[in-house]
């Protein structure tokens, strides 16, 4: 079963936002690269018919990265619907109809976790689970009871290794390059511990709020949607040793090990914000204290990184759209030029978006008499015209079992350990104006007299430079 492909992709929740703005357009994507050729079957209750569900998909994509005539044609014709309640045992029984000579079908649950076990009970008792992998959504439970509950209910059903737990984070272009530049190059090696490194400052902002999303976002706000997830797999990246082997345990061995090295946080490293008007967003409520913004400061107890902190950020309606990771270098330890001053520091910069980059600031001598010196940076910057989405990455390595980009239970159990003791609302939270960089008491997060880095919108000379 290892490194067969499957030979049916099956979707539940095909009619959701999920499938909307990922799933269609992914699967649009892999068929106009040509190496998807299998019947595709969406499982929903609300499509009347396969017609309705051909429309649906076809609105989805006018949303959301635009129809290809051509390839959306030949998605369209492989197109199934099996019409059903994920309860009923008659749905499993048209799904394995519909799945015909096809023995080893891949299924993402794009439905909500509390729909999970029935679905996968249903998959086994109608057999359709013999040889199949299925694949599912953050959120990866609520906690880490509930993230463990999930976690055997899949298991039930399904040994670990058919299992794919997606973060689309680990997907992205940019996010890949963090571990290659890492384990490419000899250079950083050497600098890449508490020796050298000051402090690692890690922003996620987003300009926008939540986007009609109130009802979600109330029953996880920022720590569980994308800290306890797609930053604290970065941090792992960032931090752990180099894989052995070029199998994909090799790698997630080592992740997971970085993920239990990660200091259980406590209220005092955390600052919570909420931007005005939050609560007037639909589906919120008027009182609510869910955070909007997290600034977190994490520690990871290991000989390399023993001492040196990890500063977390993130937020909506913040005053740009940005990720980006700041690695300061400590200062030379004696300062030759009167010029130098602290807190000047040498860094590496990695923007994962949405412009990518990696960046090296250093100072070099200004042309003339005086040993005086300026900043500059080293910048690569990447562009792709036809860069595959995470989600397009991530469906065809599912796909041919390749699970090197995927959670594993104990990964995500490690990860929810880090974020439980700041859960059910553990610091009061601060309001903040919309487009500023969340509360004045994020300040107090940074130790000894830091500040916070703040990603700049990236300058269009640049990008037409890179180009
Ligand atoms: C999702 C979160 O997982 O990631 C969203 O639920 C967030 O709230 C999104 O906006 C960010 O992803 P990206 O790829 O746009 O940076």
């Amino acid at each position: 079963m290892k490194n067969l492909e499957s030979d049916a992709f099956v979707f539940f929740g095909a009619t959701g936002d999920l499938a909307s703005k990922q799933i269609y357009p992914a699967l649009q994507a892999m068929t106009r690269r040509g190496h998807f050729d299998m019947p595709i079957i969406g499982v929903a209750r609300s499509a009347e018919s396969l017609d309705e569900l051909r429309a649906h998909a076809c609105e989805s994509l006018e949303k959301h990265g635009g129809v290809d005539p051509r390839a959306f044609a030949t998605l369209s014709a492989r197109l199934q619907y099996v019409r059903g309640d994920y309860s009923s045992q008659e749905t499993f029984g048209r799904l394995r109809k519909a799945l015909g000579r096809a023995s080893r079908p891949i299924y993402y649950l794009a439905i909500p976790p509390s729909s999970f076990a029935t679905v996968a009970e249903g998959l086994a008792s109608s057999g359709c689970d013999k040889d199949a992998r299925v694949v599912v959504e953050k959120p990866f439970g609520r906690d880490l009871a509930s993230a463990q509950a999930l976690n055997r209910t899949l298991r039930h059903s399904f040994p670990e290794s058919a299992i794919f737990r997606i973060d689309h984070y680990l997907g992205k272009e940019p996010v890949q390059n963090l571990l290659y530049f890492r384990f490419a190059n000899s250079f950083l090696e050497p600098i890449w511990n508490s020796t050298y490194v000051r402090s690692v400052q890690i922003t996620m902002a987003e300009d926008f709020g939540v986007q009609g999303r109130g009802l979600f976002y109330e029953e996880v706000g920022a720590i569980r949607d994308v800290v306890q997830n797609h930053i604290l797999e970065i941090v792992a990246l960032l931090t752990m040793e180099a894989p052995i082997g070029r199998e994909p345990d090799g790698l997630r061995d080592e992740k997971q090990r970085a993920l239990r090295a990660m200091r259980p946080l406590v209220p005092a490293d955390v600052v919570r914000g909420q931007f005005q008007g939050y609560r007037n967003e639909k589906g919120v409520a008027r009182n609510s204290q869910v955070e909007t913004f997290a600034a977190i400061r994490l520690y990871i107890d290991t000989w390399r990184w023993a001492g040196v902190p990890f500063y977390i950020r993130t937020g909506k309606r913040m005053p740009v759209t940005a990720t980006e990771i700041l690695v300061e270098l400590k200062d030379p330890p004696q300062n030759v030029f009167n010029t130098i001053t602290e807190n000047q520091p040498n860094y590496f910069r990695f923007r994962l978006g949405p412009h990518v980059s990696i960046s090296l600031g250093a100072r070099v001598k200004m042309p003339g008499e005086a040993m005086a010196g300026r900043d500059v940076e080293l910048v690569v910057h990447q562009v792709s015209a036809d860069a595959m989405t995470p989600y397009e990455r991530l469906l065809g390595d599912a796909i041919r079992g390749d699970a090197t980009l995927f959670v594993r239970e104990g990964g995500v159990e490690a990860a929810w350990s880090v974020v439980e003791p700041i859960l059910a609302n553990a610091t009061p939270v601060q309001e903040y104006e919309p487009n500023t960089w969340g509360p004045i008491e994020a300040e107090q997060i940074i130790a000894g007299g830091g500040a916070w880095h703040n990603p700049k919108p990236i300058a269009e000379e640049a990008l037409r430079a890179a180009k």
